[in-house]
């Protein structure tokens, strides 16, 4: 098939079919949304397979972009490419684009550069101290591979943004602030960065694409359990169960007061994971406060195989043993009591 022609003629499918709906629906109230993107960009089905044979999905899910980071940010703001309705096939987005904001601090105009240079101080960063770029440079993250907002993808439709705001602390702006607006705008800008927006399970399985990729890690000489035992730990298990309170990749691989975006190997003396420092990570006040810098020489990464730690396996193993071998027994109990209760008279064979 000419795919070429086959798209020409999904777009003027798409299009007239929007043309033809979009005079029925009401115009959307979108304050981002200057070049009224979304008259097209709402319609779920805005889709088309593209040259390489994969689904496109065009359709942007308007409550999940107002609840997102960039909700204020126009769809302009960032496509800069974009300046006319209809518009071309659109180029790649730069994430370190100048916006017209002006930082209060350094009164220079707003973007996210400062990031991409811890990331390039950083472990991730692609480049070597002089320059160069490094072995394999493909394989280190830009900033899409691990943000991408949900927005983008499909099957996250259903998934909840957290608002980032406690009603009962807004009371407190209350008690001298009497506009609503201003009290949101502020607490809202402030709190939102005061906690993580993603939970240690989603951190985990951002990590995980490149980490737990075996022939990526191994081309970096890395372990290739780095996630995996992660879910083998305590910490692990309990942020597959959704707990917030324990630590997640960041929370050890990043030192107090700097950028997520500054992790480093664990050879490099200024990591927090280092062999001197490790103790202080365990010990900080959320986490074991009284604990002795001998409890980071328990293993977080260590799987429970039989020759990494034979102890924690068979320990593991019992367990397991005494689970199944107490619940199997007692469901079976349970099966041939009920199997009476419903059929008190049923009999294996013929009863003479
Ligand atoms: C008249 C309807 C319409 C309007 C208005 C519209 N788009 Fe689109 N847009 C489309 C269609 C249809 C496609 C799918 C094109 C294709 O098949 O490649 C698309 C595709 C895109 C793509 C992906 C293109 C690519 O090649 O990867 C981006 C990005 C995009 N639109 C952004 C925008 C932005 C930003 C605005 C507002 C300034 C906007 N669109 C307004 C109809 C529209
Ligand atoms: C913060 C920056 C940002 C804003 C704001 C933004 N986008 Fe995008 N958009 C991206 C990125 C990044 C991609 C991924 C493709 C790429 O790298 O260019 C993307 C992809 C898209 C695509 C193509 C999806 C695909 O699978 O190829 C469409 C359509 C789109 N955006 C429309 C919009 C519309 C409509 C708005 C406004 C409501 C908007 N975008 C606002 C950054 C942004
Ligand atoms: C190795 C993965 C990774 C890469 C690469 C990455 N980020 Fe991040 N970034 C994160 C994580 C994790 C967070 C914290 C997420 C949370 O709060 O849940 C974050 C947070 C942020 C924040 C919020 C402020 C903060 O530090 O908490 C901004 C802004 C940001 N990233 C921008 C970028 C930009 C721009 C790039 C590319 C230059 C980039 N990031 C590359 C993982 C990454
Ligand atoms: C006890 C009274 C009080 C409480 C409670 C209070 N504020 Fe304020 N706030 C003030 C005063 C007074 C000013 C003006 C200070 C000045 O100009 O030096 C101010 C200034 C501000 C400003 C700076 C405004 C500007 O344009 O410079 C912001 C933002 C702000 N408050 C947000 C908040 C938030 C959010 C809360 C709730 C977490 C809060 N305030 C709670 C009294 C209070
Ligand atoms: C796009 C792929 C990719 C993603 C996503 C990614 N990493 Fe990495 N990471 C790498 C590569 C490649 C290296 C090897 C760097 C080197 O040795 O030069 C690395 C190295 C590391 C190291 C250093 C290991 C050591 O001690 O030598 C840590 C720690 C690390 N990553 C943590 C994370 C965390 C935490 C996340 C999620 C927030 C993450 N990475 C996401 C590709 C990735
Ligand atoms: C409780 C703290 C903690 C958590 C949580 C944690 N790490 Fe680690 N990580 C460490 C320590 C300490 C080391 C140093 C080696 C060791 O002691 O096992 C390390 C080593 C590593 C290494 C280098 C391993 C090697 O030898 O190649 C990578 C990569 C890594 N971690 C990635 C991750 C990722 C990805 C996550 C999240 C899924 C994560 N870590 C969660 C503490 C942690």
């Amino acid at each position: 098939m000419n795919l070429t022609r086959a798209k020409k003629i999904c777009f003027i499918f798409s299009l007239s079919f929007l043309i033809l709906i979009s005079d029925s629906v009401q115009k959307t109230s979108f304050a981002a949304d200057i070049g009224n993107c979304l008259l097209c960009h709402k319609y779920p089905g805005l889709s088309r397979v593209d040259e390489e044979g994969r689904m496109r999905l065009f359709f942007i899910n308007e409550s999940i972009y107002n609840n997102g980071v960039h909700a204020k940010v126009k769809c302009e703001g960032c496509h800069t490419d974009i300046t006319e309705i209809p518009h071309k096939a659109a180029k790649k987005v730069d994430c370190l684009v100048e916006c017209h904001i002006i930082e209060p601090t350094t009164e220079t105009k707003f973007s996210h550069k400062d990031v991409a240079t811890f990331i390039k101080t950083s472990v991730h960063g692609k480049v070597d101290k002089i320059g160069n770029d490094k072995k394999f440079s493909e394989d280190y993250p830009s900033c899409k591979d691990c943000h991408d907002e949900p927005l983008y993808r499909p099957l996250s439709f259903f998934k909840k943004v957290r608002p980032g705001i406690s009603e009962a602390s807004l009371g407190r702006c209350r008690v001298c602030h009497k506009k609503d607006d201003f009290i949101y705008q502020f607490y809202n800008h402030v709190t939102t960065r005061l906690h993580k927006s993603r939970n240690p399970l989603n951190i985990a399985e951002m990590c995980g694409r490149c980490h737990d990729d075996s022939s990526l890690v191994t081309r970096h000489g890395l372990s290739t359990k780095a996630v995996f035992s992660y879910g083998e730990t305590f910490h692990g298990k309990a942020a597959t169960f959704l707990d917030e309170r324990v630590p997640d990749c960041l929370d050890c691989h990043v030192n107090k007061g700097e950028s997520v975006h500054q992790m480093l190997s664990h050879k490099d003396p200024l990591s927090s994971i280092h062999e001197t420092n490790k103790g202080k990570v365990c010990a900080t006040i959320d986490c074991h406060p009284s604990a002795s810098p001998k409890l980071a020489n328990y293993g977080v990464h260590s799987e429970f195989n039989l020759t990494q730690s034979p102890a924690q396996y068979f320990f593991t193993f019992f367990f397991i043993v005494l689970t199944g071998g107490t619940l199997l027994p007692l469901m079976g109990i349970i099966f041939l009591d009920l199997v009476r209760r419903f059929f008190p008279h049923a009999t294996i064979g013929r009863r003479k």
